[in-house]
């Protein structure tokens, strides 16, 4: 029997339905979430993630507006326009997509951000937080990563979670979400030898290398839970994640796609740390 299909897709529409009332009442009672999102540049990539953070925004009745910024803009320019958005009440959520362009330090941006309206949890005081298991705003992908396999009720503690990849977005923090779910966490990454050893003996194996096809059914064993981070354009304008699917299908119990996997969740969570910020349970 093949692996099933976490659809983050439909999650997603679910989760944006739930929204969507929560935010009605909240503009009953006279609070609209507003989101800001800070675009530097004309990445093309950056600019696609932005315009659907937009879309998915309007979709729950959530405000959103796109600063738009040239890529020449220079770094204390950048941090000026944080600390207005810190300082507007109208606004509780600031998101700086990145990448940044290279003369902006990200770490000075993302540290300028009120942790208040830090929507992307990036800030160390909100990864602070979150690895002392207090209330905060997690980074997206990994709260859509985890809101998954709760929504498929897969057991997390005691069972051994294998990372591949060590990125502060996505590898670190569920590593770090999946220890606070009580799993046993191993962390592999570029470096690490005999990659397949550590792979085989995962039970919940999230795969975020950013290489198309990379992880075929050999790297698995029977039953594994598979989620794939991975967004990668082949040639022919096609997406695949990092993971090879036909393959893993037929040997893993769960399997996330792309697309409709992990991605529209990224976007789902997303708006729901924007409610949070403007329901302010987080300073
Ligand atoms: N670039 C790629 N992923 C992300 C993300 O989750 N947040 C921000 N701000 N930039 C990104």
């Amino acid at each position: 029997m093949g692996a099933e299909i976490i659809n983050g897709k439909e999650l997603s529409k679910s989760l944006k339905g739930k929204m969507k009332k929560e935010v009605s009442i909240l503009k009953d009672k006279g609070l609209i979430p507003h989101l800001t999102v800070v675009l530097v540049g004309d990445n093309p990539a950056s600019k696609s993630y932005v315009s659907g953070k937009e879309k998915a925004s309007r979709e729950v009745g959530i405000s959103s507006e796109i600063i738009h910024l040239e890529n020449s803009i220079a770094e204390k320019d950048l941090l000026e326009v944080i600390d207005k958005l810190n300082k507007d009440k109208n606004v509780h959520g600031i998101l700086v997509q990145l990448p940044l362009p290279e003369h902006i330090q990200e770490q000075h941006v993302i540290e300028a951000i009120n942790p208040a309206k830090d929507v992307d949890g990036f800030h160390p005081i909100n990864i602070g937080r979150m690895m002392t298991g207090q209330d905060t705003f997690l980074p997206c992908t990994p709260y859509g990563i985890i809101t998954m396999l709760k929504s498929k009720n897969i057991p997390m503690e005691g069972r051994h979670a294998v990372i591949i990849g060590r990125s502060n977005i996505v590898g670190k923090p569920i590593g770090q979400m999946l220890l606070n779910e009580h799993a046993t966490v191993t962390y592999c990454h570029s470096r690490t030898p005999n990659l397949k050893e550590h792979t085989t003996k995962a039970d919940i194996l999230i795969v975020a290398i950013g290489k198309a096809n990379v992880i075929t059914a050999d790297y698995i064993k029977e039953d594994t839970v598979v989620i794939d981070v991975g967004i990668n354009r082949l040639d022919n304008g096609k997406l695949t994640g990092d993971v090879h699917f036909e393959e893993v299908e037929r040997k893993a119990a769960y399997l996330t796609p792309v697309p409709r996997g992990v991605g529209p969740m990224t976007i789902t969570m997303l708006l729901e740390n924007t409610i949070k910020a403007a329901k302010g349970l987080t300073n």
